[in-house]
């Protein structure tokens, strides 16, 4: 009989179905073979130390949804990396009656075996309405058995860890193929734009000194006025573009970032009255400076309030805040413009993707390769409806891992 229930617990693990449909299979398997009440099943989460039911069946009386990695039976199995097999009896009465566990209530038999090979995956817990007494035989093929589950459990959660990391490679590659298509762009684009923006000043400028001679009621105002606004436009481009130029342009020095935010807030003093934008500022007194290209990171601000500003045109409020978290210095400037479409979120740093008329859809991209240039990280938490939250973290050991003195 031992060698049948172990060979389909064995067929049973080993199937392709989800882990959570083979722990419910194995666990039919038990309490018939066993004769048990309920079998309950929970997996042991390393991180949270927390026991979760994966699977119950039969009945459901005192089945806990979870047990800390101390608590009840099952903490106890663990704690002392041995099973519990105990009856209502003398010798077992403190299990119920000093209130280790609610779940005994009812039960006068239980097993509750730890999961475990060489390390701890969880329990394998059996009650029982009626007492009765488990041979040395059945002991240890439920031994056998749960060092079956362990195997399929780990099995299990390396296909789950190899899928992420697969997935994550992926993405990494996605990021590095984009890094290299971006640097590229950015070299060519650099060039032709400083071979452009020259003749584009002599334009604009003679644009606007001929809307200067003009009288205001001739037919061709509207087309001198064209002329200038799009020369603008084209100005922006390709002072943007020139931004994409790689890191030679840097100077980095040992500054206080919260004076570079503080700086960036009343550049757009104005138009935070303008928009009634009330701005909320949570500047850790306590960050120390880091090694940063002051002017690069006042653009980084400027881009991301620019936009915070044009997604907030009928009032809002914008909170920035810094911190040091580990090893980088944070800062979050959060707003209240409602969020951005889930449909372009993959886009927003991508070069040239705007949604607004007058955008070049290049604010984004250029911080994001400024930040980049610091070794740092940004990151965006979207809040749909209510708004965005964009994350800076630069690396406390600055651009050359070195770390600076605190001031
Ligand atoms: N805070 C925000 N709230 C809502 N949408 C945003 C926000 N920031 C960026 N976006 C979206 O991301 C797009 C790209 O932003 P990005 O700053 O790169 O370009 P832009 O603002 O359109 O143009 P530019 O900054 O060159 O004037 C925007 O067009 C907008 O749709
Ligand atoms: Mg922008």
């Amino acid at each position: 009989m031992g060698y049948d229930i172990l060979s389909k617990v064995i067929e049973l693990t080993d199937s392709t179905e989800a882990l959570e449909k083979r722990l419910k299979d194995v666990a039919y398997l038990l309490i018939h073979s066993f004769a048990f009440d309920q079998c309950a099943i929970y997996l042991l989460d390393q991180d949270k130390k927390v026991l979760t039911l994966a699977v119950a069946v039969g009945s459901k009386r005192g089945c806990q949804e979870e047990y800390r990695e101390d608590e009840g039976l099952p903490g106890l199995a663990i704690k002392n990396g041995k099973p519990i097999f105990a009856t209502q009896s003398k010798s077992a009465k403190e299990l119920w009656q000093g209130g280790l566990d609610k779940g005994t209530n009812g039960f006068n038999t239980i097993v509750c075996y730890p999961i475990k090979d060489d390390w701890f995956h969880g329990v394998l817990y059996l009650k029982n309405k009626e007492k009765k007494t488990i041979s040395i035989k059945q002991k240890r093929l439920l031994g056998v058995i749960t060092l079956q589950l362990a195997t399929a459990i780990k099995n299990y959660q390396c296909i789950v860890n190899l899928r992420d990391i697969n997935t994550k490679m992926k993405d990494m590659q996605y990021r590095l193929v984009n890094a290299e298509k971006l640097l590229a762009l950015g070299e060519m684009a650099a060039s032709l734009a400083h071979e452009i923006k020259n003749p584009l000043v002599s334009i604009g400028g003679f644009a606007k000194r001929l809307s200067h001679q003009m009288s205001l009621d001739s037919p061709y105002m509207s087309y001198v006025d064209r002329i200038v606004k799009e020369v603008a436009k084209l100005e922006k481009l390709m002072d943007g573009i020139v931004h994409f130029s790689k890191e030679e342009g840097y100077a980095f020095s040992s500054e206080d970032i919260n004076s570079i935010i503080e700086e960036t807030i009343a550049f757009f003093e104005d138009d935070f009255k303008k928009n009634e934008i009330t701005v909320i500022k949570e500047l850790s007194l306590n960050v120390p400076k880091i090694d940063v290209d002051r002017q690069h990171l006042n653009l980084v601000f400027n881009n991301l309030m620019t936009n915070a500003i044009q997604a907030m045109e009928k009032g809002g409020r914008l909170t920035i805040q810094t911190y040091q978290e580990g090893n980088w210095i944070v800062a979050e400037i959060h707003d209240t413009g409602g969020g951005i479409d889930p449909k372009i979120m993959s886009n927003i740093f991508n070069p040239f993707y705007t949604t607004k008329e007058t955008g070049t859809g290049l604010g984004l991209a250029i911080t994001h390769s400024i930040i980049t240039n610091h070794k740092g990280i940004i990151e965006v938490n979207n809040n749909i409806g209510v708004g965005v939250t964009f994350i800076i973290k630069l690396p406390l050991a600055g651009k050359e891992g070195r770390i600076l003195e605190a001031s």
